[in-house]
């Protein structure tokens, strides 16, 4: 007796629907769009930061406050070669021990200055101008010295006092 099959047949057919369709194409050229509007967002927000971040104090300008060392936020000046950056001073501990205090921002156009240890000099990621510890111009195109701070460290008590 010849055996029956059954044959199922899937419906891979797609219903006809009031709702628009959109090509590959427009999908593309939507996400594409999606995509640089994030990435242009992302780089002008990192970039306002690093241009603007916290004005540093004009060289005129009374400065006087005092870091925390047990403060989570100052860690890094725990550390020889770490630094932070507060009231719009930055303030490191070289790799010999000492403290330095110098305004934050580049005098060429105001870019945050990052501490490197292993020069001990201060440097504009920007335009890659350099300063010694003391604010002087090491490599331009900053032309301008950073304005130098007085530091006054007390360990005993945990405390830097940064002050002009
Ligand atoms: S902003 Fe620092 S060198 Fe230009």
């Amino acid at each position: 007796m010849p055996q029956k099959y059954t044959k199922t047949i899937m419906d891979t057919t797609f219903l006809p629907s009031d709702q628009p369709t959109m090509h590959r194409q427009e999908f593309f050229r939507l996400v594409g769009i999606s995509i640089g509007a994030i990435v242009l967002k992302r780089c002008m927000i990192g970039c306002s930061d690093q241009v603007n971040g916290t004005p540093p104090p004009t060289p005129s300008q009374k400065v006087d406050f005092t870091l925390k060392l047990d403060d989570r936020a100052n860690d890094n000046l725990k550390i020889k070669g770490g630094y932070v950056i507060s009231n719009g001073v930055i303030v490191a501990q070289t790799k010999d021990g000492q403290y330095v205090a110098v305004s934050a921002n580049c005098t060429h156009q105001n870019t945050q200055l990052v501490y490197k240890s292993v020069e001990n000099q201060f440097y504009c990621p920007l335009h890659l101008s350099r300063f010694a510890t003391n604010g002087d111009v090491i490599a331009g195109p900053a032309v301008v010295p950073l304005t130098q701070y007085i530091v006054e460290p007390n360990l005993t008590a945990g405390t830097i006092r940064i002050h002009n």
